[in-house]
């Protein structure tokens, strides 16, 4: 059944803003205040990884700093390791994520180690955490297709999944890091992982770039799936190609929720207006139907 109320995740200050030109803090921190007070309850706010890897991630610790915390609010984080999640708690973050893959080849690129060495690297990050009391989110990519080995089993997709939650993810959320997940081949793998994990602790990460996440994500939800992961104005793909999308747009998302009869508490107008201020800053105007459709009128 569908369920009645959807928690969407909003990462597009990290997921976005890491695969866009630099834009200021003074913009990263305009941003992450009107999505609050857009109504999004959860914001992954910056990430705290090598600088080398990722330079739009560098001022994560501002951001934090300059953060209006809006009560009923988590302002969550990427640590990859135990240095990333001391300067996340040095920084005030509410939250952390870890991040996995279910390819061998993209871990390698992506965290510069294997799917095993991940994982042990995660042990004390979680470890430190719990002793702070503090929840661990749990990502999974490439879960519909890697950009290096192509095709993904699905069996190795719920393996690390069960995995992140057996060490004490509270919620695991499966990324299409690629887009290029279709409706069906979405649902197998939710069914494939759902069979490990509780449907209530999955989260649903799908990334736009061949315009099938929104048709992915319908699919999902009469499954039972209730998190939902996206990025306001579609912010994301890659600075340097101008057609590249990113995070399937939280505009979009919320437009076909509610439509759905589906609440997420968030204000579409607010919404739509925060995207489009974040956009002045970069080469290029929203990524999200919903917006262009909203700001034409
Ligand atoms: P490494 O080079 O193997 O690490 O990188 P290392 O431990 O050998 O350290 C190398 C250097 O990095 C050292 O500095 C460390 O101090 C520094 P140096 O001595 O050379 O000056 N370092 C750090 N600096 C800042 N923060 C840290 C940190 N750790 C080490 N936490 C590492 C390993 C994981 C650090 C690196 O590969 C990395 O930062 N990778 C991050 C890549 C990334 O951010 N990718 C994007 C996010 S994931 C994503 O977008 C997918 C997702 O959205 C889901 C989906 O869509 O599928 C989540
Ligand atoms: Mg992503």
């Amino acid at each position: 059944a569908l369920p009645k109320q959807v928690k969407i995740v909003e990462v597009g200050p990290r997921d976005g803003l890491q695969n866009e030109l630099a834009v200021p803090v003074e913009a990263k921190i305009a941003l992450v205040n009107a999505l609050g007070h857009a109504g999004l309850t959860y914001i992954e706010t910056g990430a705290f990884v090598s600088p080398k890897w990722v330079p739009q991630m560098a001022d994560s610790s501002d951001v934090f700093a300059g953060i209006e915390r809006l009560a009923g609010r988590t302002y969550a984080a990427l640590t990859p390791n135990l240095k990333g999640f001391e300067a996340a708690v040095a920084a005030g973050a509410d939250e952390v994520a870890i991040f996995g893959a279910a390819s061998e080849a993209f871990s390698q690129k992506n965290i510069n180690c294997s799917i095993a060495e991940s994982l042990e690297r995660f042990a004390p990050v979680i470890a430190a955490a719990q002793a702070r009391n503090m929840r661990v989110r749990g990502y999974v990519s490439c879960v519909l297709g890697c950009p290096y080995q192509g095709e993904v089993a699905l069996d190795d997709v719920a393996w690390v999944a069960e995995k992140l939650w057996q060490m004490g993810c509270y919620e695991v959320s499966l990324g299409d890091t690629i887009g290029v997940g279709t409706p069906l081949h979405a649902q197998r793998m939710l069914s494939a992982v759902a069979a490990k994990v509780p449907m209530e602790h999955l989260a649903l990460h799908f990334h736009n770039t061949y315009g099938q996440a929104l048709a992915n994500i319908a699919s999902c939800l009469p499954m039972g799936v209730a998190t939902i992961d996206s990025a306001v104005a579609g912010l994301g793909g890659c600075p340097y190609a101008k057609g590249a999308s990113g995070n399937v747009a939280t505009e979009d998302v919320v437009f076909m929720l509610h439509g759905m009869g589906i609440d997420t508490g968030i204000n579409l107008n607010q919404l739509v207006q925060a995207g489009a201020d974040v956009c002045q800053h970069l080469n290029h105007g929203p990524r999200s139907n919903v917006a262009i459709a909203e700001l034409a009128k």
